[in-house]
């Protein structure tokens, strides 16, 4: 009887002693992570004595760089393309890219549409909205940009150049040119490309000659691609 007496008089004073009279404080919390989490305010300032991008610091600190897990995938999106970029000199990955195949198939009338669009927005200022590297920003050579864009239509080397070379370039950019990885999603840039290669076919075949054959690459290669 006593020991229970004993028992309930600590709890009743851990109770009270955890309560607070300043009513915005909840008093003494046990783990007050867990009960309270350290929000991160979007576009707010984050205070560096609880914030961190560093992971080294990421034990004491919150660790935050606003960027999504790696290897997710957003919703929708497809496969990332497994080939990183190239350090400056070495062009390994940049020719091993020739080996990776469209994964879109053939787009729909709609899709191609929306293709076109894209391309129109984003790559026709430079590559011309006839895809003959004569943009608005380039008008043969006497436009702001500097150098050259590709001519999808009037060269046998952008018309032979395979998808998956393509989605390299533009995914990491060449050059002169830009990565376009955070403006396009991967889906929207493979559409891009199809749109390249159809008009590149219609541009090919009046002359009723070459490229379209060496456009993808042979069925051998893109099995070993996917390993
Ligand atoms: C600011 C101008 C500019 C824009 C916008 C632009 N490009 Fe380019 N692009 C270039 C230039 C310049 C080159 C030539 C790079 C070189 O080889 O020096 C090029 C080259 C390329 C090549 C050939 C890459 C290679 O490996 O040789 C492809 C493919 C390409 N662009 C696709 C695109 C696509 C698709 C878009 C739109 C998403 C786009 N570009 C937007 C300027 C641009």
């Amino acid at each position: 009887m006593k020991i229970q007496l004993i028992i309930s008089l600590i709890i009743a004073g851990l109770v009270i002693t955890g309560c607070s009279d300043v009513r915005r404080n909840p008093g003494r919390v046990y783990i007050p992570d867990m009960g309270y989490s350290r929000a991160y305010e979007t576009y707010a300032a984050r205070d560096s004595n609880i914030f961190t991008t560093d992971t080294n610091e990421a034990g004491r600190k919150i660790f935050y760089n606003n960027m999504p897990v790696a290897g997710t995938i957003a919703r929708g999106e497809i496969e990332p393309f497994f080939l990183a970029k190239d350090a400056p000199g070495d062009t390994t990955n940049y020719v091993a890219s020739k080996q990776i195949t469209n994964p879109l198939g053939n787009l729909d009338a709609a899709q191609m549409k929306e293709a076109e669009r894209l391309y129109l927005i984003n790559c026709g200022i430079c590559h011309g909205p006839k895809l003959d590297g004569n943009g608005p920003l380039y008008k043969d050579g006497t436009g702001p940009f500097p150098s050259a864009p590709a001519n999808f239509v009037g060269n046998d080397k952008y018309k032979t150049m395979p998808e998956g070379q393509m989605f390299y370039s533009v995914t990491f950019g060449k050059n002169l040119m830009g990565s376009y990885a955070s403006q396009l999603t991967r889906t929207q840039r493979w559409m891009v490309i199809s749109y390249i290669k159809s008009k590149q076919g219609a541009a090919a075949k009046p002359a009723a000659t070459d490229s379209s054959a060496s456009v993808k690459p042979a069925a051998a290669d893109s099995t070993s691609a996917k390993k």
